[in-house]
C-alpha cells in the first residue's frame, strides 16, 4: 500500500492514479463477483467497487478470494484503508469513483446501532456520539460551519473586534429568563446567559464589537426551539441608530445565508432545503412591522379559516403560533420592533415619547423558525437606568460596572443576539433545534 492517505475530497486530483483512503463503510451492496462500498471520511461520500477476478489476478486463488469475501463481509462502520485506482464516472453524483486493488481493516464494528431504517428520536439522541456520522447531521454540522465561517468574515469586513465576554458571571444579562447558578469559592455565581453587558464595556474602548460563544439559560421550556446551552453572537456598536442597527442585522443574516450558499450547497442539497427561498430572503428586504401593527394585524386575522391562534390584546407577549403567522403573512424574515416595556429586559431605551414601549427588535424568520435575533438600543443615560434597574428589583451594586459606562463618556449605542442554533435549524430547513448543535443540552438531556 502506499504511504500518504488521500481525501476523498480531493480524489478528484489523482484520477488514473492508484491511491489509499482512509474511511469508514457507510454502507454496502453486491451481486456476485461485484462488491460495492459506500465510503465516508468526513469530507465527502465515495463509492469503491471491488471486482473478485481482479483480486484473483493480483493475489492468486486463495489470497484473491479471502480477500474479497472480507469485503463481502465489511460491516456498517468498519474503518479501512482502501487502495485503488481513481476513475471518473459521470454516472455517480460525486462523478469520481475507485476500483479497487487492496483494502485493509482498521477497526472491526459489531452490531452497529444505528442501521438504514428508521429510528426514533430517543434512541438516536442516547446515540449521538454516532449519529453524528450520518448524512443528515454531516450535512447540518457542514451548514453549523459555513455560518460560524461567515460571522467571522461578515464582522472583520465591518470593522468589528471579536471581543469575548466571560462566561461566569456575578450577575444576570438577561432579567427575564433564568439563570444556572453555581457555587464560587462560597459565592453565588451565575454561567452567562448572554456577554452583551460586557460588550457593551467593550463598545466604549472599541466602538464596534462582538463575542461569540456558549450562553446558558436554565429554561424549563420543552419546545423545538430551547436549548438550554447555545450559542449566541452578540453584536454592539456605539453611535448607531435603531435604524441603522435593523440595517446591519439584515445584512449580517443575509450574509449568513449567502455563506452557506456558497460553502455548503451540498449540505443543502442533502437536507433537500428549498435554496430558491433561501436565495428569496436575500434578494427582498426584510420586513419591519411595529409591535402594535402587528398585533392590529393578528386581531384582524384571527377569525380567518386558517387561522389557529389565541386572542392578543395590546400589551400581550406573542406565543410562537402568533411568531410563526407573522412572519409566514410577510413570507420573508420580519423584524418586529418596538415591544412593550413590560417584557423585555431592563436595559432598553424606551421609545421618545412613548415610554411604554422600548427600541428594539425580533426578527422572525419565516417558515415557521421563529426568532433568531433579539435587540435593542441601550439606555446610555445613567439616572434612568438606575431607576429601571431598582424597579426591576435588581439590585445596583451588582450592576456598578455597567452603570460606570453611563458616567464617563456615555453614548447611543445598540446591539443584537443571533442564536446559532435558531439559525441554522432555519438554514438547513430542519424541524428541531436539537440536530443543530453536536451535544444539545436540553430539559431532560445532558448525555451524551
Ligand atoms: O433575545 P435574547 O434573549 O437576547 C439577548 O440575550 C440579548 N442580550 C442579545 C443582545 O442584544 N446582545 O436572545 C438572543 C437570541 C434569540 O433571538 C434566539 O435566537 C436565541 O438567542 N435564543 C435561544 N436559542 C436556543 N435556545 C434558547 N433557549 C434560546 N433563547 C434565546
Ligand atoms: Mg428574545
Amino acid at each position: 500500500m502506499s504511504k500518504d492517505y488521500v481525501a476523498i475530497i480531493d480524489v478528484k486530483d489523482h484520477v488514473g492514479q492508484e491511491v489509499t483512503i482512509g474511511a469508514w463503510v457507510a454502507n454496502k451492496s453486491g451481486k456476485g463477483k461485484l462488491a460495492f462500498l459506500q465510503l465516508r471520511d468526513g469530507t465527502a461520500f465515495f463509492q469503491a467497487v471491488a471486482f473478485k477476478p481482479n483480486f484473483i489476478e493480483t493475489f492468486g486463488e486463495e489470497e484473491g478470494v479471502a480477500k474479497f469475501d472480507t469485503i463481502k463481509r465489511l460491516s456498517q462502520e468498519t474503518s479501512v484503508l482502501v487502495t485503488g485506482i481513481v476513475k471518473e464516472d459521470e454516472r455517480s453524483k460525486f462523478g469520481y469513483e475507485l476500483d479497487v486493488t487492496d483494502l485493509q481493516v482498521v477497526g472491526e464494528s459489531v452490531d452497529y446501532p444505528i442501521t438504514p431504517k428508521e429510528h426514533g428520536t430517543d434512541f438516536l439522541m442516547d446515540h449521538r456520539h454516532l449519529w453524528l456520522r450520518s448524512r443528515r447531521q454531516m450535512a447540518i454540522m457542514q451548514i453549523r460551519n459555513a455560518i460560524i465561517y461567515a460571522t467571522y468574515e461578515f464582522f472583520d469586513q465591518n470593522g468589528f473586534i471579536k471581543f469575548d465576554s466571560p462566561i461566569l458571571s456575578g450577575n444576570a444579562a438577561e432579567n427575564t429568563t433564568e439563570l444556572f447558578e453555581t457555587d464560587y469559592f462560597g459565592h453565588p455565581a451565575f454561567l452567562s446567559q448572554s456577554g452583551q453587558l460586557y460588550l457593551e464595556a467593550g463598545v466604549m474602548a472599541l466602538g464596534r464589537v462582538f463575542d461569540f460563544g456558549p450562553v446558558f439559560r436554565a429554561e424549563k421550556s420543552k419546545t423545538r426551539r430551547h436549548l438550554t446551552e447555545f450559542w449566541m453572537m452578540d453584536a454592539e456598536y456605539a453611535f448607531m441608530s435603531h435604524e441603522q442597527s435593523l440595517d446591519l442585522q439584515e445584512a449580517y443574516v443575509k450574509a449568513l445565508i449567502q455563506g452557506v450558499l456558497d460553502r455548503a450547497p451540498q449540505a443543502l442539497e442533502i437536507l433537500e432545503r428549498d435554496v430558491e427561498a433561501l436565495k428569496r430572503y436575500i434578494d427582498q428586504p426584510f420586513k419591519r412591522v411595529s409591535y402594535d401593527d402587528a398585533i392590529t394585524l393578528l386581531q384582524e386575522h384571527e377569525a380567518d379559516e386558517d387561522t389557529d391562534y389565541d386572542h392578543l390584546e395590546h400589551g400581550d407577549d406573542f406565543g410562537s403560533p402568533h411568531e410563526t403567522w407573522i412572519s409566514n403573512y410577510f413570507g420573508v424574515p420580519t423584524f418586529v420592533v418596538n415591544y412593550p416595556a413590560s417584557f423585555k429586559a431592563f436595559y432598553m431605551k424606551p421609545v421618545p415619547g412613548n415610554p411604554d414601549r422600548v427600541l428594539c427588535a425580533d426578527l422572525l424568520a419565516p417558515e415557521g423558525y421563529g426568532e433568531i435575533i433579539g435587540g435593542s438600543v441601550r439606555e446610555d443615560d445613567y439616572q434612568k437606568l438606575y431607576d429601571k434597574i431598582v424597579e426591576e428589583g435588581l439590585n445596583p451594586d451588582d450592576y456598578a460596572f455597567y452603570l460606570d459606562l453611563r458616567k464617563y463618556g456615555s453614548v447611543p449605542h445598540a446591539g443584537f443576539g443571533l442564536g446559532l442554533e435558531r439559525m441554522v435549524t432555519f438554514v438547513a430547513g430542519t424541524k428541531h433545534i436539537r440536530e443543530a448543535i453536536p451535544f444539545p443540552r436540553m430539559l431532560h438531556r445532558l448525555k451524551p
